[in-house]
């Protein structure tokens, strides 16, 4: 039998700015994630420089936090806290987890978990009292890590997206944050 070595997952909030390396790996895994199914939106990668103007583009959205998640200390995937708009004062109560994907090299550690955990986190400091999230009704993994998550699914919309010349169903679930304690862990090693 071989023993399992000991992987490290970090989730940490980008600044308003990534030092070009992490640019660059955030680039790479997103690439790289888009490939192996995707589900954040692009379905086939859009090329490097508009990859690169997408994550700027994030960092000086004032209504978006980007996440990223680190396995062993290399950029493994991200996800967003999208807040409402300024102007949208009856759902200022709400904001929305989006974006959320692991590049296929790191699944399986704890990175997708630890990044919903810290968005919700955050929603939570931040005095939302609900998580929005919508995901392809084909993303299972996805949908088993958020339904675990104890987000409720509460509606389906059949024309959710369009892939391969076809329509794809599309989950939409929330997260009540005042029921539930949070439950977040420092950055730990164990998925
Ligand atoms: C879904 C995804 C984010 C999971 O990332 P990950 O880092 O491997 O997930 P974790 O290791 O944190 O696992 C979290 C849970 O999901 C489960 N899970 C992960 N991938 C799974 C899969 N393909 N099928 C079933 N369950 C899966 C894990 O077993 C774990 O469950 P547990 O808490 O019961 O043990 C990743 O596979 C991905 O990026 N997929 C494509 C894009 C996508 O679906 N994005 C999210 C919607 S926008």
């Amino acid at each position: 039998m071989t023993e399992q070595a000991t992987r490290t997952v970090t989730i940490e909030q980008a600044g308003e700015k990534l030092r070009p390396a992490d640019l660059h790996d955030l680039c790479d895994a997103a690439d790289e994630a888009i490939r192996a199914g995707g589900g954040f939106g692009w379905l086939t990668p859009p090329g490097r420089e508009l990859m690169e103007r997408y994550w700027r583009g994030v960092l000086i959205v004032p209504e978006r936090i980007l996440f990223i998640g680190r396995l062993d200390g290399v950029i493994a995937g991200s996800a967003q806290l999208v807040r409402p708009a300024r102007n949208n004062e009856a759902q200022s109560h709400a904001c929305t987890l989006t974006t959320a994907f692991v590049a296929s090299w790191a699944r399986g550690n704890g990175v997708a978990r630890r990044l919903t955990q810290a968005v919700e986190d955050e929603a939570r400091a931040l005095g939302y009292r609900i998580l929005n999230l919508d995901v392809r009704a084909t993303q299972t993994g996805a949908i088993h890590l958020y339904e675990r998550a104890g987000f409720t699914r509460w509606g389906t919309h059949p024309h959710y997206a369009w892939v391969d010349g076809r329509p794809v169903a599309g989950h939409y679930y929330y997260k009540d944050l005042t029921l539930s304690p949070p439950a977040s862990q420092p950055n730990e090693s164990q998925p």
